[in-house]
């Protein structure tokens, strides 16, 4: 993880690098990434009472989910929370009133691509509608950052924030007009990891988020990143179970697995993310694998489509690794779905820092 995000500063060295504690908010990572000097993202007064908890400066926390009661406002403020990202009026008229004088975010759909696990229209509004709420955001008394945009997980296309960062320079070029200057436009998340498909590195992310910047903004205006999966996906390992092998009446062989969609595996839905497997058992022949989950549940299949090849031999009691699972998994798994627990997790290395 450490590796991971100085790699994301050498890549962009001026960014502000905003993790988005969501990917995983282990106790362990927030305090290393605090050293780390990154700012947070918090989804909700959970997390945010996870980072105090912490002793995470309230500064750094920047409240960004668009979906937040006024009581949440309220209580994220009154424990010193000063940021905050919304999309609609409504959301905005909240802030002020429950948060006066805080820093504001004004999230937009932007153009890009979509994503391996796409954010579809859930946020974001109409990019001329940010313009509106960001001089409204002035007139509340509030102060503008700027536009905001996350272009989908598991982003793939470089091109995805070169589109969405032209159209956050053309929402400054607008607020400048109305005499607003913008101080930080705020890239989102989004920056890929390899699973079993290679992603774009982070070098060549930067260089493609730097040139637009350059191209779309004033030189002045600061750069907020903010990542999940890239700064911890790949320091994860899920530890499962080979539960039982069969031939289907289909044909096909299904491997089913202690833990499956309910139990971490959330991002196998629509099969978005194809994780890569490791056994004992590797080097022996291998053959195509249907691979699932252990409830009682019919979605909780993780591949049907995705071609996944295990070993021929692999039976009943097998170890099984599921590679860079370190984003999205154990914060995603569901209380005891059909009794099955949560994800434990087991912080490696920690005792060492
Ligand atoms: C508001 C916000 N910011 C950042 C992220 C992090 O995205 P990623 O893990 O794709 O970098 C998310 C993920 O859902 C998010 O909701």
């Amino acid at each position: 993880m450490r590796d991971n995000f100085r790699a994301l500063r050498s890549a962009l060295p001026t960014a502000r690098i905003r993790f988005a504690v969501k990917a995983s908010p282990q106790p362990e990572i927030i305090r290393l990434l605090a050293d780390e000097g990154a700012e947070f993202d918090v989804a909700s007064i959970g997390e945010i009472e996870q980072c105090l908890g912490l002793g995470v400066d309230p500064a750094v926390l920047c409240y960004g989910n668009p979906i937040k009661k006024a009581t949440h406002i309220a209580a994220a403020y009154a424990a010193g929370v000063r940021r905050y990202a919304f999309d609609t009026e409504s959301d905005l008229e909240r802030i002020a009133e429950f948060a006066p004088n805080s820093e504001v975010e004004c999230r937009f759909l932007a153009s890009a691509p979509q994503s391996q696990t796409p954010f579809g229209t859930k946020f974001g509004c109409a990019p001329g509608e940010a313009v509106h709420l960001l001089v409204r955001a002035r007139d509340l008394g509030l102060r503008v950052v700027g536009p905001y945009f996350h272009v989908g997980s598991q982003q793939l296309d470089p091109a995805a924030w070169r589109i969405g960062i032209e159209q956050a320079g053309a929402i400054a070029e607008a607020l400048a007009v109305k005499d607003i200057s913008v101080t930080a436009v705020n890239i989102g998340g989004g920056l890929p990891i390899s699973y079993a498909d290679p992603a774009p590195g982070t070098t060549e992310l930067g260089e493609v988020i730097a040139a637009a910047m350059a191209e779309s903004l004033p030189e002045h205006t600061e750069l907020i990143v903010e990542p999940g999966r890239a700064l911890v996906g790949n320091a994860g390992v899920v530890h499962a179970e080979v539960v039982s092998v069969r031939k289907a009446p289909d044909g096909r062989r299904w491997v089913y697995l202690d833990i499956g969609r309910y139990n971490g595996m959330a991002e196998t839905e629509n099969e978005y993310i194809a994780y890569r497997f490791e056994t004992g058992r590797d080097g022996d022949p291998l053959e195509e694998a249907v691979v699932a989950g252990p409830t009682c549940d019919g979605d909780d299949v993780l591949y049907q489509r995705t071609r996944v090849l295990l070993p021929t031999t692999l039976q009943a009691g097998d170890p099984i690794r599921i590679l860079d699972t370190g984003a999205y998994t154990a914060s995603y798994s569901s209380v005891s779905f059909n009794g099955f627990p949560p994800l434990a997790v087991t912080v490696i290395g920690a005792e060492r820092e």
